[in-house]
């Protein structure tokens, strides 16, 4: 099974910073796991980024997509600009841009077909609040956050889709979700799949990602789950060495 590894720079590196770390990053991972490593730095450094990696199998995401595909739509960048920057897959839908930038379900339905289109892999990212969590209301708004995404989209069924979980309330928080937690949510998000598609495209389309304060600390207890296809980390990532700590982990599971 393809395990991914993806690291969300978020707004934190400027352009010397995100290149010293990509290089870091480049020469721990030389001889490396068998996972495919994403690294999402911010648009400006996404060349330097590449450039860095050219060589490696290292791939480049953006943290973002813009709706449109083109026009007067001051500041956004689209999918085929991102793809012509050495992109291959770009975060939608991050809790982040759904709270602080009210991006809601349509624009991000949106933006998961401006992907296809452009031949980028979305990595759709959902996940529930505290309080909604404490309501007990995740599967509802995980199900909402799915069909709504994930209506009509053009690009599917023929094309990958990965899936990260990510409970807001576990991000930049230092504790994160319970790894056995992540069974109900696979069942869900597998059940919802195979309503809107089938169980075979679940199977050999859908990967599904854990993130929310991953760490080197409790990275195994994830990457023993058999049906999870990888993790998506911030804070960890922004270090070389626990990046690299959490990958190694993969391999012994
Ligand atoms: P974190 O963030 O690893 O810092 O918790 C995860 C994310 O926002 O994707």
């Amino acid at each position: 099974m393809k395990k991914y590894l993806i690291a969300n720079w978020k707004m934190n590196l400027t352009e010397q910073e995100s290149y010293n770390l990509a290089y870091n990053v480049k020469k721990k991972f030389s001889s490396t796991p068998d996972l495919t490593v994403v690294l999402a730095p911010a648009f400006p450094c996404l060349r330097k980024v590449g450039e860095t990696l050219k060589g490696t199998k290292i791939e480049l995401a953006a943290q973002d997509v813009a709706s449109a595909s083109q026009g007067a739509f001051t500041g956004e960048v689209s999918a085929a600009m991102l793809k012509e920057a050495g992109c291959s897959y770009a975060i939608i839908g991050h809790s982040e841009r759904r709270t602080l930038l009210n991006e809601s379900d349509e624009m991000i339905n949106k933006k998961i077909n401006e992907c296809y289109r452009a031949h980028l892999t979305p990595i759709l990212c959902l996940g529930e609040s505290q309080l909604e969590n404490s309501g007990g209301q995740r599967d509802a708004i995980l199900a909402q956050q799915l069909q709504r995404a994930l209506s009509d989209v053009s690009g599917l069924p023929d094309n990958d889709l990965l899936i990260a979980y990510e409970p807001i309330w576990a991000i930049g928080s230092g504790e994160p979700m319970e790894a056995q937690e992540m069974q109900p949510v696979q069942m869900l998000v597998k059940r919802i799949i195979s309503s809107l598609y089938s169980e075979k495209f679940y199977e050999e389309h859908i990967d599904l990602l854990y993130g929310g304060s991953v760490s080197p600390v409790n990275a195994g207890s994830f990457w023993e789950l058999p049906f999870l296809h990888g993790l998506l980390t911030a804070s960890a990532s922004l270090d070389a060495t626990s990046f690299y700590e959490i990958a190694i982990q993969a391999e012994t599971k």
